[in-house]
């Protein structure tokens, strides 16, 4: 259906169904011996005979996790490494990623690792993962509770993305996804943004064209980011809109809310930030929380600030503790920024979490 190629290091398809998956690897030259599908004990019931039926002859080994964020841990790496050695898998093997960022972050880092590197294949289940975590080379796992604090740069050979994943995807899940793909509009592309707003009622429906397109659009504005600056020493930092508020706020829940969630109020503080130095206006402060509302992924909450405030001198990204804020000068388009006073980041969260 839609194929984008990623400065010829590898190419992502957005299908209807998992029919073209190994057309693909061989039109893609990739070539293995075993396979091996990394999976989570959700998305295995759902999909994992429907890719073992594509490769009904091949030797299919498969490791299951149990879903969640609290697998993505140094131990199950171990767990997954003691599997592959025992079951004999050497380099000319591959490594199929089928589910969410979790299962994708941990297979990208035992793919990375495992023998200095061995091939991997992503096949991303959620929409967070299709639009975002799947394209781009990061991997890892969390560690002393900070997340993805060890990890590597390492490229899939191939993103396969079957849009059909999305109906089995709890909603929750899929509103979690679309903070990102409303951020996509954001920060570099207003035209995608009005696409969204155009197109909402048809998203929710789960409008199959609509999601392709949509799905499309965010995956090649993520692929055009990481093709310029993959190893995150520039414009790749704006992908992070929303984020460092946004951790901040799910540290501070606790990890009860969703990541969008924390996300979709980091956008609000932003743009506050933003508009009060003069960039946007109220009027688009106010369609952004009617675009979030309307998926679901702002919700207002009673948080203390000044923690929230704290954890964000923690992020990973900032410069010798300067908060790093990610700020728009206009609509879809996005810069950073490390000289915004404490107040303000005060004020912009305070703002933010009224709703
Ligand atoms: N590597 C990157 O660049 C990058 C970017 C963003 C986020 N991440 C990471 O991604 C992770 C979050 O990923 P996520 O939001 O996909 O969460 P997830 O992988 O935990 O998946 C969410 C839930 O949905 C279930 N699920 C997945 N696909 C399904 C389907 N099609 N039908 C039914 N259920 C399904 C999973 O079992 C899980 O319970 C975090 O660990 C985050 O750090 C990585």
């Amino acid at each position: 259906m839609y194929n984008i190629n990623i400065e010829k290091k590898y190419n992502i398809y957005i299908e209807k169904n998992f029919n073209n998956l190994k057309n693909f690897l061989i039109k893609d030259n990739i070539k293995y011996n075993n396979i091996v599908v990394i999976t989570d004990d959700n998305v295995e019931k759902y999909y994992l005979q429907d890719i073992k039926n594509i490769f009904e002859k091949e030797n299919v080994l498969t490791y299951v996790i149990k879903a969640g964020e609290q697998s993505k841990n140094l131990n199950e790496i171990y767990n997954i490494y003691e599997f592959l050695l025992n079951n004999n898998i050497d380099r000319k093997s591959i490594i199929l990623s089928l589910g969410g960022g979790v299962v994708g972050d941990i297979a990208g880092f035992v793919a990375s690792t495992y023998m200095r590197g061995i091939k991997f294949i992503q096949i991303p289940t959620t929409l967070l993962a299709q639009v975002d975590s799947s394209i781009g080379g990061k991997t890892g796992v969390d560690f002393f509770n900070k997340k993805n604090i060890i990890g590597t740069f390492y490229n899939p050979a191939l993103v396969y993305i079957n849009i059909n994943t999305l109906k089995t995807l709890p909603t929750n899940q899929f509103e979690n996804g679309m903070a990102e793909v409303i951020k996509h509009g954001y920060i570099l592309d207003k035209e995608y943004l009005n696409f969204i707003m155009d197109k909402k009622e048809k998203i929710k429906d789960y409008d199959k064209d609509t999601l392709a397109q949509m799905i499309y659009k965010s995956c090649k504005i993520k692929a055009n980011i990481v093709s310029i600056d993959e190893k995150e020493q520039g414009i790749r930092e704006i992908l992070n809109f929303g984020h460092t508020f946004g951790h901040a706020i799910e540290t501070e829940s606790n990890f009860s809310i969703l990541h969008g969630q924390g996300v979709a109020i980091g956008i609000i503080a932003s743009m506050y930030i933003s508009y009060l130095q003069g960039y946007i206006t109220m009027e688009d402060i106010k369609k952004a929380k009617d675009i979030l509302k309307y998926f679901n992924v702002y919700k207002t909450k009673d948080f203390n600030i000044k923690n929230i405030y704290e954890n964000m001198t923690y992020d990973k990204k900032n410069d010798n503790k300067q908060i790093k804020i990610i700020m728009l000068r206009h609509i879809g388009q996005a810069f950073a920024t490390n000289k915004v006073s404490q107040q303000t980041i005060l004020d912009a969260i305070k703002y933010a979490l009224e709703g």
